[in-house]
C-alpha cells in the first residue's frame, strides 16, 4: 500500500538563484516544489542598493516560467559601506526581506563582506529599529582558526557579541552545521533562528574525503562529523519553530566543481524535497516534516503559511536527473547515496 503525505506548500529560507544562463537554467527546479525563497545576493557583483535589488528581481520574474507560483523574497549583501537609509526604504518598499552578513573571505563572492563588524552596527540598528531580518554566515575567516571550528568560534567571537550589542535584531544563523551552532540556537530568544541545508542533513565529513575526494558534497560551512549531523537531524525534526529549511542549493557548472581549487556548493533543489521526505521517514518523523519545510520558517519570517499544498507518495524508486544542463555547462545534482521514494505533486 503506497503512503501519502499532504503539507503546505515549502519554502527555501535560503537560496542561490545566480543570474543569466544559470537562472533561466536552476529557477523552474526551485519554482516547481517551492512557493518562495529567500534569495541570496553574493552574485557578482554584488547586490548591494535597493537598486540591485530592484533590477535582480525584474530579472528573476523574466526568467521565471510563465506557469510558475513562485515568488521571489530579495536581500541585500551587506557592505561596510551600506546606507542604513537605502535599506530601510528598500524595506519600506516591500522590496527586500532581508540583509545578508558575509564575514569578508568566508565563501563564494564574499570579497565585500564585512571585516570591521563596528563598521556596520548602524544598520544593524536600523535593522533592528524596523524590524528587518540579518541573515548571517556563521563562519570566521582567521587563517588560524581550523576550518571544522570556524562555525563554533565564529558564534563566540562575532554571533553573540553582536545579539548583545543589538538585542532586538532579528538574525537567522545561516546553514547550521555543528551541535554548538543548534544548541546555541536553541538556548537564544525567539529573535534568533537557524536554517538546516537539506545536504547537511545527509552528509559528514566522511562522505567528502573518505575513499577518495568527492567535490560534489563539498560546501560552505563544510559538512562536519557525525555527531554533528545527528545534532542537525535533531532539530530539524524537532518541531522547534527556530529550526526551518534554508536548501542552500548552490549551482556550479562541473568544471568548476571538479578543479585543483573547486567551488563550494551543493545543487539541492531538483531533488530537495523527495531527500527530506526520506530523511524525516528514516527518523520517524515524517509528522514534523511540514513544520520544517513550510511552517516554521514563514512563522519567523512573518509569511502566513501557503495556501497551497503539496502531496508525497511513496512508490517505487524516484528517477531525476544526475545533472541539469545550464547555457554555462552541466550542474550536478545533490546525489544523496540511497535511493528516493517520495514523489512530488503539487497540488492545483
Ligand atoms: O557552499 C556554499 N556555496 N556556501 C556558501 O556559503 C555560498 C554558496 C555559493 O554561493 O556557492
Ligand atoms: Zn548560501
Amino acid at each position: 500500500m503506497s503512503k501519502t503525505l499532504t503539507i503546505r506548500r515549502p519554502d527555501d529560507w535560503h537560496l542561490h538563484l545566480r543570474d543569466g544562463d544559470m537562472l533561466a537554467a536552476v529557477l523552474p527546479e526551485t519554482a516547481r516544489h517551492f512557493g518562495r525563497a529567500i534569495i541570496m545576493p553574493n552574485l557578482l557583483p554584488p547586490v548591494v542598493t535597493g537598486a540591485d535589488a530592484r533590477a535582480y528581481l525584474e530579472r528573476i520574474m523574466a526568467a521565471l516560467p510563465k506557469s510558475a507560483n513562485f515568488t521571489p523574497l530579495m536581500t541585500l549583501y551587506l557592505t561596510e559601506d551600506t546606507d542604513p537609509e537605502d535599506v530601510a526604504a528598500a524595506h519600506d518598499a516591500g522590496l527586500i526581506w532581508a540583509v545578508k552578513l558575509y564575514p569578508a573571505g568566508a565563501t563564494t563572492n564574499s570579497a565585500s563582506g564585512v571585516t570591521d563588524f563596528d563598521k556596520v552596527r548602524p544598520v544593524l540598528e536600523r535593522m533592528a529599529e524596523i524590524g528587518l531580518t540579518l541573515c548571517v554566515h556563521g563562519e570566521v575567516t582567521d587563517p588560524d582558526v581550523d576550518i571544522f571550528d570556524r562555525e563554533a568560534v565564529f558564534i563566540d567571537r562575532v554571533l553573540d557579541p553582536l545579539r548583545r550589542a543589538t538585542p532586538d535584531l532579528r538574525v537567522v544563523m545561516e546553514h547550521v552545521t555543528t551541535k554548538d551552532g543548534v544548541d546555541y540556537i536553541a538556548s537564544a530568544d525567539k529573535n534568533l533562528a537557524g536554517t538546516i541545508t537539506t545536504h547537511h542533513l545527509v552528509i559528514n565529513r566522511n562522505h567528502i574525503l573518505a575513499g577518495g575526494i568527492r567535490p560534489h558534497y563539498y560546501c560552505l560551512p563544510v559538512a562536519k562529523r557525525e555527531v554533528h549531523r545527528l545534532a542537525l537531524l535533531e532539530a530539524a525534526t524537532s518541531g522547534n519553530p527556530q529550526f526551518f529549511l534554508g536548501t542552500d542549493s548552490a549551482p556550479h557548472i562541473d568544471p568548476a566543481k571538479e578543479s585543483g581549487c573547486g567551488c563550494a556548493g551543493c545543487f539541492t533543489a531538483t531533488n530537495t524535497v523527495s531527500v527530506l521526505a526520506e530523511v524525516f521517514e528514516k527518523a520517524g518523523a515524517l509528522d514534523k516534516l511540514e513544520a520544517f519545510t513550510s511552517l516554521n520558517g514563514a512563522e519567523f519570517y512573518q509569511f502566513p503559511a501557503s495556501d497551497s499544498t503539496l502531496t508525497l507518495t511513496r512508490g517505487a524508486p524516484l528517477t531525476y536527473p544526475a545533472k541539469i544542463n545550464s547555457g554555462d555547462g552541466p550542474v550536478t545534482v545533490f546525489d544523496p547515496g540511497f535511493d528516493l521514494h517520495w514523489h512530488v505533486r503539487v497540488n492545483p
